[in-house]
């Protein structure tokens, strides 16, 4: 089966103006708005859907207040389906597994949480990880800023969970998720294919019985995207959870903050771009393997005022 990568989140929202004010200011585009739900679209056509979370057509949540709802993963093929269809009646026969339409299989994990998976419509974007965003010599020109931010991609999702083997051995024995690295007992890091980047499922030790959205992840085109849209986002009155940083594992540069719809949203750029040669590490889980600087409340356009006379 070929997982190509998040396709679309569906997000069930205590506070719908609230959501579409966040995603507003977030960069996302909003290309459909019918029936109570918003769809939004990052440069790729991921897609972001929005709805309240007393929307009976919502599948279950995992916790309550504003949550993801549904997490759809893109494959390759309609072949794919039939597929993850038969490895999972095959390798975990209990699951709740419906084929909704032919392009459309439903099923629900061992968190809880319902996934879709169906064939991708993402376009890939111009830049993938590893590169920068200009690669030619800059000679007379200007450097890159950016008033805001152009969501590129939807990179990856984080949950916390009481038993992160249980939840690992299915997405890796049953939907073929493979380990990048890993905090030894505490968290692992999972990516869908055997070559791209380096996570796109990102699962932490939750502290209680429960299992909880912990951060949505979108990928930006280079360091200048994550300041200049974070520094967009925190103007608009949204607090930073923490950054700008830059992450040891995967070698990100990231700025998080507290998202309406559900745990933090990321800005990430220049992640590590892993092929079947990576060998996952495992690690302590120490502050000098989370990130290599980081600020904690973050950073903000210069307003003219020097503080200190040199
Ligand atoms: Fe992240």
């Amino acid at each position: 089966m070929k997982l190509m990568g998040i396709e679309r989140v569906v997000f069930g929202v205590v506070d719908m103006a609230e959501g579409r004010r966040f995603l507003n200011d977030w960069g996302m585009r909003l290309v459909e708005e019918h029936a109570g739900c918003l769809l939004y679209q990052t440069a790729d056509l991921g897609e972001i859907e929005l709805m309240a979370s007393t929307d009976p057509r919502l599948p279950k949540a995992i916790e309550p207040g504003s949550t993801v709802r549904e997490l759809v993963w893109g494959v390759e093929s309609p072949a794919d389906l039939d597929e993850i269809e038969s490895a999972v009646r095959a390798k975990s026969p209990g699951t709740p597994l419906e084929r909704l339409r032919p392009d459309f299989l439903r099923l629900v994990d061992p968190m809880g949480l319902t996934l879709g998976f169906t064939p991708s419509k993402r376009t890939p974007t111009p830049l993938c990880a590893g590169q920068v965003a200009d690669p030619a010599p800059r000679i007379d020109l200007e450097g890159k800023r950016y008033e805001r931010a152009e969501p590129q991609r939807i990179g990856h999702i984080v949950f916390t969970t009481p038993d992160i083997d249980h939840v690992e051995a299915f997405y890796c024995t049953v939907l073929g998720f493979r380990p990048s690295d890993r905090y030894i007992g505490r968290a692992v890091f999972l990516r869908c294919k055997p070559e791209g980047e380096h996570h796109n499922l990102f699962l932490l030790k939750s502290p209680d019985a429960g299992s909880h959205m912990h951060h949505l992840a979108f990928g930006v085109r280079d360091i200048h995207e994550v300041f200049g849209g974070g520094m967009a986002v925190a103007q608009a009155g949204w607090p930073t959870v923490m950054g700008p940083g830059r992450h040891v594992i995967s070698s990100c540069y990231f700025w998080y903050f507290k998202n309406p719809c559900g745990g933090a949203a990321e800005y990430y750029a220049d992640t590590d771009w892993v092929t079947e040669k990576w060998q996952a590490r495992e690690l302590p889980q120490e502050p000098r393997y989370f990130s290599e600087w980081m600020l904690t409340e973050g950073v903000s356009r210069y307003d003219g005022v020097q503080r200190q006379s040199i």
